[in-house]
């Protein structure tokens, strides 16, 4: 059994697992549109994580890691219980590369829809970072979220455009003379909470 990471599980998958390597899924964009409650945000004022959001020609670019079947059921349901906030279980085929002749297996991941109730859809990423630079919740900051998949990404050799631009917007946002603490921004940019 494989799963796709394409957000946080590429650098915490806290579950146990034969083999990882690097995988693309295709007709799929990653986008950080979907509102975190729970993980790198409050209910009142939640952070943005990444989903997939379906895109015709585009290829994501994530890990894949495969899982022991005897070890697949304990997994699914931990995972169920930690992405609970608006995501569902997907299954989709899992390629080496946009250029491999065929995929190397099916695997599953977690995808949040465009209806579930914590989508907060679309916005440009200057105000994306910015919401991000003031979030956090009990996983931790939703910078450090932004930064480590950037960073796990990086390390797989998967450039995302978008993953970059708000990393680096981030980068810039953290230097001395930004403020950076929960909601108390430069004015007139999004406030998280809405
Ligand atoms: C992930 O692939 O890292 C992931 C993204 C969203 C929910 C669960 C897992």
């Amino acid at each position: 059994m494989w799963i796709f990471a394409y957000g946080s599980l590429i650098f915490r998958p806290s579950f146990d697992y034969l083999e990882q390597r690097r995988a693309f899924v295709a007709g799929w964009t990653r986008r950080f549109w979907q509102g975190s409650p729970d993980h790198r945000g409050t209910p009142e004022t939640p952070g943005r994580v990444v989903t997939l959001v379906a895109d015709e020609h585009a290829w994501c670019g994530g890990a894949a890691f495969r899982i022991d079947p005897a070890q697949g059921e304990a997994v699914l349901a931990m995972l169920d219980a930690r992405e609970q906030a608006g995501f569902e279980r997907h299954r989709l085929p899992l390629w080496d590369s946009p250029d491999s002749p065929a995929p190397f297996a099916d695997g599953l991941t977690y995808v949040a829809s465009t209806d579930n109730p914590h989508f907060l859809g679309p916005l440009d990423e200057p105000s994306i970072a910015d919401w991000i630079a003031r979030s956090h919740g009990p996983s931790g900051p939703n910078s450090d979220y932004a930064r480590n998949l950037h960073d796990a990404l990086h390390a797989l050799g998967i450039d995302d455009p978008h993953v970059r631009t708000i990393a680096q917007l981030l980068g810039r946002l953290a230097a001395p003379g930004f403020p950076t603490s929960p909601h108390s921004g430069p004015s007139g940019l999004p406030d998280p909470a809405r």
